[in-house]
């Protein structure tokens, strides 16, 4: 299958904006804007889907997603787009007796067929024999992608990331959920260059996940990455109100629509490490910008825990991975 027929906007704008609040350390903020790549597909879900769609080869597509999956919406829309079929095993039996969410109603739309999972059948679907019965649900020469996209091919996709930011920036930073998209950014660096990952969730998991999928696409461990595990804001889809004043502030100094479950943690972060003073005076520093913010998943959660659904679309358990 030809993917480049969806015409991608690639490389991407390498953008250097004024901040002062890096300024003022010396520190000179650039921002990779992946999330101009493809309307339907920006970001990290061009990168990571475009390999994995020519090998589909036209075949029906079977992956998993939460739901406000930004992985589900782009791998619908690739199926609309292209014109092959796909099937979205959905985290969470009890939203299949309501009305869908904007997000799924999307996928819908686009020809996505729905299959609602509970949470321990979602959560074991990497079991042969769950997914096997998964499978069933799907026609027998189906293409399996991984939940957020990330295996090998995801990972070789994001080596073009790395490649494009080559000699441009001296440290990379990226928001990480599965850290596919570290794990190719990272190996495609160049030498004196380093990628800086943030993850969103809570755990501690990802270094090893990075690893594993480092040795699964490239044969082992490749370039100069590290993980600050700082910045989840309590966990993932966790929005305190300051995280979204920040991501507020943010977009009317830059004219830009921050997404709030990755990319408005991953840049707080670079701006918490630059007036700690991490980065020395002169580093470039380049955010990649993964995905676009459209507001659709946001929801804001006090320190308290209460929960307001502020943009959520009603539902209350937001997930886009
Ligand atoms: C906007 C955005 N940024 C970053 C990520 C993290 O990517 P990865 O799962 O490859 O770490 C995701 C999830 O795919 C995402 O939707």
């Amino acid at each position: 299958m030809n993917v480049s027929r969806l015409r991608p906007r690639l490389p991407s704008p390498l953008v250097p904006v004024e901040d002062e609040r890096f300024g003022r350390h010396g520190v000179r903020l650039l921002l990779k804007r992946d999330d101009l790549i493809h309307p339907d597909l920006p970001g990290n879900k061009w990168r990571k889907l475009a390999l994995n769609l020519e090998a589909a080869a036209g075949r029906p597509v079977l992956t998993f997603g939460g739901a406000y999956s930004h992985h589900l919406s782009a791998t619908a829309a690739a199926g609309r787009l292209l014109g092959f079929p796909t099937i979205g095993v959905v985290r969470g039996d009890e939203l299949a007796g309501r009305p869908l969410n904007p997000s799924l109603a999307r996928c819908a739309a686009d020809g996505m067929r729905l299959v609602f999972v509970d949470r321990a059948t979602y959560r074991a679907k990497d079991e042969p024999e769950v997914l096997a019965r998964l499978l069933r649900e799907a026609p027998p020469e189906a293409y399996v992608v991984p939940e957020g996209g990330s295996n090998a091919l995801a990972v070789r996709g994001c080596v073009e990331l790395g490649r494009e930011l080559m000699g441009a920036a001296d440290v990379v930073a990226v928001a990480c959920g599965t850290g596919g998209t570290l794990a190719g950014l990272a190996a495609g660096l160049g030498p004196g260059q380093r990628a800086l990952g943030v993850p969103v969730l809570k755990g501690g998991f990802l270094g090893a996940a990075v690893t594993a999928l480092q040795a699964a696409a490239l044969g082992g461990r490749a370039g100069d990455w590290s993980l600050d595990e700082r910045f989840h804001g309590g966990g993932y889809a966790r929005v305190s109100p300051a995280l979204d004043a920040f991501a507020q502030d943010f977009e009317e100094r830059h004219g830009l629509a921050v997404e709030r479950l990755y990319v408005a943690k991953m840049l707080h972060g670079l701006l918490t490490l630059t007036e700690e003073g991490a980065f020395p005076p002169g580093t470039r520093l380049a955010a990649v910008i993964t995905g676009s913010g459209d507001g659709s998943n946001v929801r804001t959660v006090t320190a308290e825990g209460d929960r307001r659904g502020a943009r959520s679309g009603g539902q209350s358990a937001a997930s886009s991975r």
